[in-house]
């Protein structure tokens, strides 16, 4: 099996990520994460809120409505915009991305071989339903495609409400829509995903220094997920690839089992959003360097870089800080009272300051190799010596080795291991 194919299997096993939708056949393209799944997006969005609205002065937050005025999208130039090339094949009929096709498969259908296509199309990727009872064109709404148009109409409410001075940013974590014509390869590319966004409001004449240190910004991010860095490559936009509204982009690119693609983009988006909505702030309109960083695609680059299979065992070597689990309790026996409830007091007392896995099922190797599986960092095994001594076995997984801490220390002990 190739390593894409294990990573879906593991993550569908363990309770990472279902298929959308399965009991009925399933929809392409939709993924429901699972108990394991929402606790490791969980951990990323937090990490991510901290570092980059919480410890910062200079950035604040915002949650906007996914349903706008479709004026907004009008003003942005995504109704007219945000277009892919869309072309069917003319002997299977499966519509595929004119570019994906030549860049992926030589302008051959992947399907049928074929090479006869029709004439390319533009596609609005923008979801379209209907506020009210009736459809019509004037209760057209769209599902965003994008957080950031959220932060860019409330410009002038943010700032006056917090009282912000140049440089500032607008950070947003949400729900991004698009009707991507040839997703696929997991969850790499969906219909349905999150974007972890800040538009960055600056002097024009900055906007080279700030795009910089957003590149370096963006990079030590990366880093703190432990990703590594033969992993990931900063590739520019060229001019034709450009979207609308920027004038410079580059993008994190992630060496995925499928092959090196996008996983993060930073965008110099010049005044062209807040001049759309003509907004302004003292009489001039800033810039905007945008950072954008998709939850997908973090949870699908961290389990690719984490994933490892090490003699009989396979292993996700998570950074402790994004574990499901940071710790799993084992009573040694779950036929001896004794030991469980004492296991039972260790897991209610580590509760409080950590998420807790319990495992009394089956041997202990094979406990070790269940939690190594899913990454949990550290196993605290309750066996006979633990009454008399007060103490337990805590068991690294990335080492494999064990020691014996003090019941009354090991709250400090792992948290001493985890902030690491
Ligand atoms: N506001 C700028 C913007 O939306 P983008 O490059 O189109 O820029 C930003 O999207 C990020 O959202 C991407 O870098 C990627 O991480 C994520 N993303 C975009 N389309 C996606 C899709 N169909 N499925 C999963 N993630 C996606």
């Amino acid at each position: 099996m190739d390593l894409m194919n294990k990573i879906i299997s593991l993550c569908k096993r363990r309770g990472f990520v279902f298929p959308g939708s399965e009991i009925y056949g399933g929809l392409a393209n939709t993924w429901d994460f699972g108990p394991l799944g929402v606790e490791l997006v969980n951990n990323i969005k937090q990490l991510w809120w901290k570092r980059f609205v919480k410890d910062r002065e200079d950035i604040v937050g915002l949650s906007s409505a996914i349903l706008m005025n479709p004026k907004v999208w009008q003003a942005s130039g995504h109704l007219k915009g945000f277009v892919d090339p869309l072309v069917e094949c003319k002997k299977c009929h499966i519509r595929y991305r004119a570019d994906h096709l030549k860049e992926n498969y030589d302008n051959k259908c992947p399907n049928c071989g074929s090479a006869d296509f029709t004439a390319e199309r533009q596609f609005n990727l923008m979801f379209k339903t209907f506020i009210g009872p009736i459809e019509s064109e004037s209760s057209v709404v769209y599902l965003r495609p994008e957080t950031a148009q959220g932060m860019f109409v409330n410009f002038q409410n943010v700032q006056s409400t917090m009282r912000l001075k140049l440089p500032f940013g607008i950070a947003q974590i949400g729900k991004a829509f698009r009707n991507e014509i040839t997703p696929g390869n997991f969850i790499f590319r969906v219909l349905e995903f999150e974007q972890m966004e800040i538009e960055y409001f600056i002097e024009e004449n900055d906007w080279q220094e700030c795009f910089k240190k957003w590149q370096k910004e963006m990079e030590g991010w990366l880093l703190s997920l432990d990703i590594k860095k033969d992993n990931f490559v900063v590739r520019e936009h060229a001019k034709e690839e450009l979207s609308h509204y920027s004038k410079k982009t580059i993008d994190f690119e992630y060496k995925y089992p499928f092959g090196q693609k996008e996983l993060y983009g930073l965008a110099y988006r010049t005044d062209y959003d807040l001049k759309a909505h003509r907004l302004s702030f003292n009489g001039s309109v800033p810039h905007v360097i945008e950072p954008t960083f998709g939850v997908e695609r973090t949870v699908l680059a961290i389990l690719c870089d984490a994933y490892a299979e090490e003699g009989e065992r396979v292993v996700l070597k998570l950074k402790p800080i994004l574990a499901p689990y940071k710790v799993a309790i084992f009573p040694l026996l779950a036929n001896k009272p004794e030991l469980v409830n004492m296991a039972r007091k260790v897991f209610d007392s580590l509760k409080n300051n950590f998420t807790v896995a319990w495992d009394e099922r089956g041997n202990i190797g094979k406990r070790y190799y269940s939690q190594d599986e899913i990454g949990t960092p550290y196993c605290v095994t309750i066996d006979f010596e633990s009454q008399e001594r007060n103490d337990v076995t805590v068991r690294d997984r990335d080492s494999m080795s064990q020691e014996r801490v003090n019941i009354n220390e090991l709250t400090s002990f792992l948290n001493d291991k985890i902030a690491k």
